[in-house]
């Protein structure tokens, strides 16, 4: 570095290399100055509108630690809050309406409808789901709810009923009613007839005189008969005539289990659990839904099964 300089007069710091690099002292561009100015009036002007400074007493945590509040006084918690109470005044006109309406009436409103399908499947996923599946398909042990077969009828009164009261259904367990050979004929007569075969006259014979017609209906479809109002009557007996298993795996075994232990039999060991809770009025507690959410519910299952 040079003792001297060896530009003299010119506008530079006084470091020098290789002689003749030096380093100056020339003010940065107007335009560039002009932008670093507004830009920390636009740092004041943000602060004193928005919330930022902090205030006494001082906190590592950023979350506890206050601040100025701005003088625009808005926050982004101010601003969710806001968002959320609209949006539970639109749920509210809704709520209101369907708590005016029937089943039947939300089914034929398009934009209910979808409000209602909507916000019933969460209420789906928190209550029903667990034991239904997420989509109505169902699990071991417990029905599918996404098609068109019914044990308590598919229509929109009677899915309410089921929610409402919960369903329990009763087979009597025949293990001492009926002999080795009668079960077999009668679990091959549910096998034939679930796909799609003739049963033996025999078996039908079995079924009609062993208590089965009374249950499962005369044509063994679960239904006993017919409402003028198009509801069936049925004791929750399951369809035998489908290709659907209510009890997994289904076929031959599985219908022969069924019929010798039955169903929700007390003190019958290998009976088989089918119980529906209760989910309205009095219903237990941690899952009781009120009358809207049911409603929504019914209409939310029934289309899941594709109506009836
Ligand atoms: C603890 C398990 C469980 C929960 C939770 C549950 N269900 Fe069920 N549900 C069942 C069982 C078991 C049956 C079959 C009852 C029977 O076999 O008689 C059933 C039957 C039904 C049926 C009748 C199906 C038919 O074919 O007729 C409907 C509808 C239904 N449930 C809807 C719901 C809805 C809606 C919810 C949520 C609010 C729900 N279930 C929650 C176990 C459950
Ligand atoms: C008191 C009424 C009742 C009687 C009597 C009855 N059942 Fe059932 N049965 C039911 C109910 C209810 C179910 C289904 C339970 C459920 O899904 O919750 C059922 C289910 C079945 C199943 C299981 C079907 C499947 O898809 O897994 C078979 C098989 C069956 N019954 C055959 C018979 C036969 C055979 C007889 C006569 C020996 C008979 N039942 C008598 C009420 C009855």
């Amino acid at each position: 570095m040079a003792d001297e300089n060896p530009f003299p007069g010119e506008n530079n710091t006084g470091h020098f290399w290789d002689d003749n690099l030096r380093e100056l002292r020339n003010p940065p561009p107007r335009w560039w100055m002009n932008a670093f100015w507004l830009s920390i009036a636009w740092w004041v002007l943000y602060g004193l509108l928005y919330p930022m400074w902090p205030t006494p007493p001082w906190k590592l945590d950023q979350t506890e630690q206050q601040h100025t509040e701005g003088m625009l006084a808005w926050s982004s918690i101010k601003e969710f809050k806001e968002g959320m109470a609209q949006v539970e005044e639109v749920r509210a006109e809704y709520e209101n309406r369907i708590a005016q309406m029937s089943a039947e009436e939300i089914l034929a409103d398009p934009g209910l409808l979808q409000y209602t399908l909507a916000s019933s499947k969460v209420v789906f996923g928190d209550y029903c789901a667990a034991c239904h599946g997420s989509g109505g398909q169902g699990n071991p042990g417990y029905p599918v709810l996404a098609d068109n077969d019914w044990l308590w009828g598919g229509t929109l009164g009677k899915i309410t009923e089921t929610i409402n009261g919960g369903r329990k259904g009763n087979m009597i367990a025949h293990q001492n009613i009926l002999s080795e050979q009668e079960v077999d004929t009668l679990a091959q007569f549910a096998v034939d007839l679930s796909e799609g075969r003739e049963a033996s006259a025999e078996a039908w014979g079995l079924f009609k005189t062993k208590g089965c017609f009374g249950c499962h209906g005369p044509e063994a479809n679960g239904v006993i008969g017919t409402l003028p109002n198009g509801d069936v009557i049925s004791v929750g007996a399951a369809n035998l005539t489908d290709r659907l298993w209510r009890f997994r795996p289904g076929g031959f075994e599985s219908a022969k289990h069924t019929i010798l232990y039955g169903v929700n039999q007390a003190g019958v060991e290998q009976t088989r659990d089918a119980v529906m809770p209760k989910f309205g009025g009095d219903g237990s507690a941690a899952g009781r839904l009120d009358e809207n959410q049911i409603k929504k519910l019914a209409v939310y299952v029934h289309e899941l099964g594709g109506g009836q």
